[in-house]
C-alpha cells in the first residue's frame, strides 16, 4: 500500500523534476498519475522506467488522488487546487496562488517545519530564491538571532520555464553565429517589452511593483518573513530587502547576502559552524584553495551550498555571505516533495 500521487505540469520544467523525485522519495507511493493541458494528453513519458500516459488536468482527476503537487502556474492551481482538496487529496502548490494567504502554511521543512499541522489542503511552496536564502538563514537565526538582511540575487534562466531555456540557447547561438538576438520571452512574458538574456543581466523579474521593486523582490521580502517570523508576512522582526537580476546560467540560483545579527558574540567562524552542522547545506567555504559554491556544481542536488562568509569591515554584527542552490529541485520540485516527505512523517498525509 502506498499513496496515490498525482503531478500537475508534469510535461514542464519543474514538473520534470517532480517525476525524479517522486521517483526517489522515501514515501510509499502505490500509483502516480502525470496530468496537464489539453495539448500534452496523450503523450508518454518515463516513470521508473516504465511509460506513463499524460492526461489532461480536469477536476475528475483527483478522485483516489492522496497527494497532489501542482506546478503549472498560478490560474491552474487557483482552479484546481480546490478539487483536489474537495476529493481528499492533500495539495502542495509550487506557484504563488496561495502564499500569501494567512490561512495557507509557507513552508520550508528545515525552518518551519512545524507550521504544516495549521494545513487546510494546501502547502504552499516558497518562491526558488527565498527557499535556498532561508535554509542558509536559518542555523544563523538560531545561534545569533537575525536583524536584518539585504540580498541580490543571481538568477538561473530554468526559473522562468522550458521556453525561456530554448531563448538562452537560441539568443547565444545567434550571438555566435553573428545574427541578431531576438527576445521573445525575458525578462517577463506577459510584459511589454522583452531583452536578450544571453551575454547579459537583467535586473527585472516578473513585473514592477508600484514602488519600484518587482514581485520576485517583493515575495523575497514578504515569503522570508512569514516563513522565519511566525507566519506574519509584515512582520518587523527582520528587515528584508532584495535585488533580483536574471543572468544567463540555465540552472541553479545564486545570491549574495548581508545580514546582521542579535549578538555580539557572533564570528565567522561561529556561523561556518552553525552553518555546517544545519540540515541541507554543504559548507564550502575555503578562500585559500579557491573554495567556494559555484551554480554550475550545484546543478542536480538538493543541498543549498554556502560560502565566502566574511564580517562586514565597518559594521558591527553585520556578515556577508554567498549561497547557491538548484533553483528546479531545492527551490521547487525537491522543495515540493520533501514538504510531502515532512507531513508524512507528521502523520499529516492519508491514504484513502
Ligand atoms: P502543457 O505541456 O500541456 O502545456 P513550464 O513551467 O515549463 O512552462 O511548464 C508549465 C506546465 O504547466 C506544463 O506541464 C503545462 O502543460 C502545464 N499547464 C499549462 N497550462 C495548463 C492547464 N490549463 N492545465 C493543466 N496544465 C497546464
Amino acid at each position: 500500500s502506498g499513496y496515490n500521487v498525482a503531478i500537475v505540469g508534469a510535461t514542464g520544467a519543474v514538473g520534470a523534476r517532480m517525476i525524479k523525485m517522486v521517483e526517489q522519495t522515501s514515501l510509499p507511493v502505490n500509483s502516480v498519475k502525470l496530468l496537464a493541458s489539453s495539448r500534452s494528453a496523450g503523450k508518454q513519458l518515463q516513470f521508473n522506467g516504465q511509460a506513463l500516459t499524460v492526461e489532461e488536468t480536469v477536476p475528475e482527476s483527483f478522485e483516489g488522488i492522496d497527494l497532489a503537487l501542482f506546478s503549472a502556474g498560478g490560474s491552474v492551481s487557483k482552479k484546481f487546487a480546490p478539487e483536489a482538496v474537495k476529493r481528499g487529496a492533500v495539495v502542495v502548490d509550487n506557484t504563488s496562488a496561495f502564499r500569501m494567504d494567512p490561512k495557507i502554511p509557507l513552508v520550508v521543512p528545515e525552518v518551519n517545519e512545524d507550521a504544516l499541522y495549521q494545513h487546510h489542503g494546501i502547502v504552499a511552496n516558497p518562491n526558488c530564491s527565498t527557499i535556498q536564502m532561508v535554509v542558509a538563514l536559518e542555523p544563523i537565526r538560531k545561534a545569533f538571532g537575525l536583524k536584518r538582511v539585504i540580498v541580490s540575487t543571481y538568477q538561473a534562466v530554468s526559473g522562468a520555464g522550458n521556453r525561456a531555456l530554448q531563448e538562452l540557447h537560441d539568443e547565444t547561438q545567434a550571438y555566435l553565429d553573428g545574427k541578431d538576438m531576438e527576445a521573445h520571452i525575458l525578462p517577463v512574458s506577459g510584459d511589454k517589452k522583452h531583452y536578450p538574456i544571453a551575454f547579459n543581466a537583467l535586473p527585472q523579474i516578473d513585473v514592477f511593483e508600484e514602488d519600484g521593486y518587482t514581485h520576485e523582490e517583493w515575495k523575497m521580502i514578504h515569503e522570508t518573513k512569514k516563513i522565519m517570523c511566525g507566519g506574519d508576512m509584515d512582520s518587523d522582526d527582520i528587515k528584508v530587502t532584495a535585488t533580483c537580476v536574471r543572468i544567463p546560467v540555465p540552472v541553479s540560483h545564486s545570491e549574495s547576502v548581508y545580514f546582521e545579527v542579535e549578538d555580539p558574540k557572533a564570528t565567522v567562524k561561529g556561523i561556518q559552524d552553525a552553518l555546517a552542522a544545519a540540515p541541507g547545506i554543504v559548507l564550502q567555504d575555503d578562500p585559500d584553495n579557491q573554495i567556494y559554491p559555484q551554480a554550475h556544481n550545484a546543478e542536480g542536488s538538493r543541498d543549498t551550498f554556502v560560502g565566502r562568509v566574511r564580517p562586514d569591515q565597518e559594521t558591527p554584527q553585520a556578515f556577508q555571505m554567498w549561497d547557491v542552490s538548484d533553483n528546479m529541485l531545492k527551490g521547487a520540485a525537491w522543495n515540493s516533495v520533501q514538504i510531502a516527505e515532512h507531513m508524512h512523517k507528521l502523520g499529516l498525509l492519508h491514504m484513502q
